[in-house]
């Protein structure tokens, strides 16, 4: 090895971005009365989780997960459940989007409010454990069975991925 970083390490580096978001996301949704305050915050985030957060989602469908399930079957195991949220993120992210540029554009329309605040809240408590089974469990799995052709595949999609492959 040449200092190199592995995979998991570059995806869980994400991930402390990503947590930090998540926890910007809360004290926003905590203070929806306060529009003048959080709005530029808030439209930060949701550009965030917009466009270049999937990013990092994609890195694991098409990069690391395919090579996992080389040595654990989808079906049951970690990776499957990992799809689950993803997809389960990805739904509540489609209801946040147009609620927060509702919000944020000042329809007038009292739904936002509360869809930001039901939708957000469990897209911050689905992401944060999610993030947590990743690291701490799937992750340590990959790192005990991977081997280093699969090491260089991953990063190698990774790189792909990053240049707009995605
Ligand atoms: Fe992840």
């Amino acid at each position: 090895m040449s200092g190199q970083k592995k995979p998991t390490e570059m995806l869980t580096e994400e991930h402390k971005n990503v947590l930090q978001k998540l926890a910007a996301l809360k004290g926003v949704i905590s203070r929806l009365d306060k529009k003048e305050e959080i709005s530029a915050t808030l439209k930060e985030l949701a550009s965030f989780f917009k466009t270049d957060f999937w990013v990092h989602f994609s890195k694991e469908e098409e990069a690391l997960f395919p090579e996992i399930e080389k040595f654990i079957p989808r079906e049951g195991g970690p990776v499957g459940m990992m799809l689950v949220e993803h997809e389960d993120l990805r739904n509540t992210n489609a209801q946040l989007q147009p609620a927060i540029a509702d919000y944020l554009r000042d329809s007038g329309n009292p739904e936002a409010k509360e869809i930001i605040r039901r939708r957000g809240s469990h897209f911050i408590e689905l992401l944060t454990s999610h993030i947590s089974k990743e690291d701490n469990i799937l992750f340590m799995m990959a790192d005990m069975h991977l081997d280093q052709t699969q090491i260089d595949k991953v990063l190698k999609r990774f790189q792909e991925i990053e240049k707009g492959g995605n």
